[in-house]
């Protein structure tokens, strides 16, 4: 062996044992990762910033628990907000249906709308029948929050939002009077036994007020400590022991695809404008993407010019992923409820005379087939566009059968 060959040999050995001793600690971090930590999502809408305030002081309120963690997110809107870009709120993302399930608590916050929540919230909430009808947010601590003007109708919102929390089986957290005794009563507070919430329109002009900030930061902390023991519990059995119906061994058949290959479907991007992700009509389901991922157009401009057909590829893998990512929100959270796919339409960003476009389109299809096997054979067209929305160099129409 000469001298070359034994120094590649060994440098190979070197990368070897630096990448295995990096996953080890890495692994090590994970088992040594204290279980107390717990996560709670503090989500809103807000128009001009009073629930936005009120959210900060729930979040503060909750990270006064050691261990407790708050993070703050929006509700996606229904109609873009104008100047949204300007206000304090604009760098708080928005939060997907699908990610509900991942935190120990959830405290939502909306403006007061007609003695309602906002109809963005509403909209988003909607949202939620495939984790519904998974039992996904069952038994999981909740509290509601709220700005308000006047405060007409506060409490009825708050209790009308309930609903919903209870439908889902959720955990229902209330300040009750906690720290009434401690604000001031000399001036109109908005506080109330079911959530905290702020008088916006009071004459004084300085909402919230210390006292409803107070009664928001006791809130969050009496929601961290219902989260805590959500996550000391949410793995127990029934203690009974004695299931009323024969426990299902069934796993998805998908999931378990998509695990082999290596795949993890995106968040569903939330809509852009006044339309919804997916519609159902009969048993058809049907979606249109971009190339979006985390927000931002992956490989963005023409095919061809200022995007490489390589590069052009792995944005309709995106695109077909993102797809399949709102195909599992409509079908339930389950991928194994659909039946087939039937068509995809490719539509491709090029210049006048290009033809390639089935060569670019096939990485959509590869993929489709390679995780729902038969049944994702479907019919196909591709065309070329002179220009896509958000600068994409690739959109998918996709139609789906469910069972
Ligand atoms: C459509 C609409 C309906 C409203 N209805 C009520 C109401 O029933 N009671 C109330 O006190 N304030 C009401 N308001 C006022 C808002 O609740 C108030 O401005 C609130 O602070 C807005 O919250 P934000 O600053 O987070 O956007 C309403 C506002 C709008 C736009």
């Amino acid at each position: 062996m000469d001298s070359v060959n034994s120094m590649r040999i060994k440098t190979g050995i070197l990368i070897f044992l630096s990448l295995f001793s990096g996953s080890l600690l890495k692994a090590q971090s994970k088992m040594t990762t204290p279980p107390s930590e717990i996560k709670v999502l503090v989500l809103f809408n807000t128009e001009s910033g009073g629930t936005y305030k009120m959210a900060k002081e729930i979040a503060a309120g909750i990270e006064k628990l050691p261990g407790a963690k708050a993070v703050l997110k929006q509700v996606p809107r229904i109609k873009p907000l104008e100047n949204e870009a300007k206000q304090a709120f604009a760098n708080i993302p928005y939060a997907t249906i699908n990610e509900l399930p991942e935190y120990d608590g959830i405290a939502f916050g909306s403006a007061v709308h007609f003695g309602n929540m906002s109809a963005d919230m509403r909209y988003f909430l909607d949202q939620s029948v495939g984790l519904w009808t998974a039992h996904k947010l069952e038994g999981k601590p909740a509290t509601v929050f709220m700005s308000a003007g006047s405060g007409a109708g506060r409490e009825g919102a708050i209790l009308s939002f309930w609903n919903t929390l209870a439908v889902h089986g959720m955990t229902i957290v209330s300040p009750g009077i906690m720290g009434t005794s401690e604000i001031d009563k000399s001036i109109p507070q908005g506080n109330t036994v079911f959530g905290a919430s702020s008088l916006a329109g009071a004459p004084d002009g300085n909402r919230p007020s210390k006292g409803e900030l107070h009664i928001a930061s006791l809130q969050g902390y009496a929601l961290a400590k219902a989260a805590k023991g959500y996550q000391l519990t949410k793995t127990e059995v029934n203690p009974s022991n004695t299931p009323l119906m024969p426990a299902s061994p069934k796993t998805s058949r998908i999931e378990a695809k998509l695990k082999a290959l290596n795949i993890v479907l995106p968040d569903a991007p939330a809509p852009v404008g006044n339309y919804k992700p997916f519609r159902i009509s009969g048993k058809q389901i049907f979606i249109n993407q971009i190339a979006l991922k985390a927000g931002k157009v992956e490989h963005p401009g023409m095919v061809g010019t200022e995007v490489t057909e390589e590069q052009a590829k792995l944005a309709t893998r995106q695109t077909l992923l993102n797809v399949l990512a709102v195909l599992k929100q409509a079908a339930g959270g389950d991928l194994d409820n659909v039946k087939q796919a039937v068509q995809l339409t490719g539509f491709f960003y090029t210049a006048a005379g290009y033809t390639k476009h089935a060569v670019l389109m096939n990485e959509a299809s590869n993929l489709l087939v390679e995780i729902l096997g038969e049944s994702g054979m479907h019919t196909r067209a591709t065309v070329g566009a002179s220009s896509l929305p958000m600068n994409s160099s690739v959109e998918i129409q996709a139609i789906f059968e469910l069972e």
